[in-house]
């Protein structure tokens, strides 16, 4: 299926699907401790998404092909798990990284952003890699405008992520979104400048690049869902969701506990 531009009106839908989305991170960011597990973490945003927005959590029971249904309503990935963590009783701790991805459905339309959260107090390493990869996201969507093309993105990650040692997990990318959850266009976090789709106006998608501290290898547990570091290094992963607008790019995941962009 190609590429789905959206209308002034389905746009204005994004931007509140992705304010509500953006709104859930905020929620939950004073509940992040030392001793909560990570289920807690998902009741408590399962609650505030059903019944104080109205929202929909759209992982709960998502299930692409070749996946079992996804068992719970928002993702959990700590340390060196990459993405798709599935919560449970884990109990976090001190020093910890967490990514937290949270993917609503409001008026048939999706918002998707991700956030990283410290423990307590992180490792030099961490709040390097958590901080780099914040800048590797921003340099990814700083570049989107009508006439970029995909490869501008990955290229502008790839580039900041390696220059700094780390390197960019090639398993997963952004991708399109709207009233489906994962649409066209594939937006890989690694790439050639020059290359790929050329952007338009009314295009909306996700940048969410995956950094690991040491090599891009990953592979999933068997539960299915949750991805780690083959290397068991740390990963990291920040997410927006943007639309492509007549002068640039519009971040529509934003609220008022949005951290400022990377300067
Ligand atoms: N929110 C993730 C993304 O950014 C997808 C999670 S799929 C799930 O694309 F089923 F694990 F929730
Ligand atoms: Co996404
Ligand atoms: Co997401």
């Amino acid at each position: 299926m190609a590429v789905v531009l959206k209308t002034a009106e389905e746009l204005e839908r994004m931007r509140i699907a992705g304010r509500l989305a953006a709104e859930v991170l905020d929620f939950i960011t004073a509940y992040v401790k030392p001793g909560v597990t990570t289920g807690k973490l998902n009741d408590l945003c399962h609650d505030y998404m059903v019944n104080q927005q109205g929202t929909v959590p759209a992982p709960l029971n998502y299930a692409p092909p070749g996946y079992k249904p996804y068992p719970k309503s928002i993702c959990t990935s700590v340390n060196h798990q990459v993405c798709h963590g599935v919560p449970g009783d884990r109990v976090l701790k001190p020093g910890d990284i967490l990514n937290i991805d949270i993917t609503v459905i409001k008026d048939g339309f999706h918002g998707d952003s991700s956030r990283m959260y410290y423990v307590g107090e992180p490792s030099i390493q961490a709040r390097r890699l958590v901080d780099v990869t914040y800048e590797c996201m921003w340099r990814g969507i700083r570049v989107v405008r009508p006439g970029a093309r995909l490869g501008d993105i990955g290229a502008a990650i790839q580039a900041h992520a390696e220059a700094h040692g780390f390197s960019v997990v090639r398993e997963f990318c952004g991708h399109g979104i709207g009233r489906r959850f994962h649409e066209e266009p594939q937006v890989l976090h690694y790439g050639k400048a020059g290359t790929g789709l050329a952007l338009q106006p009314g295009m909306t998608f996700t940048v969410e690049p995956m950094i690991n501290a040491g090599k891009p290898a990953i592979r999933e547990l068997a539960d299915g869902w949750t991805i780690v570091t083959k290397d068991h290094s740390l990963s990291a992963q920040w997410e927006h969701t943007v639309a492509v607008s007549e002068g640039g790019y519009e971040v529509l995941t934003h609220s008022r506990g949005t951290p400022p962009p990377a300067s």
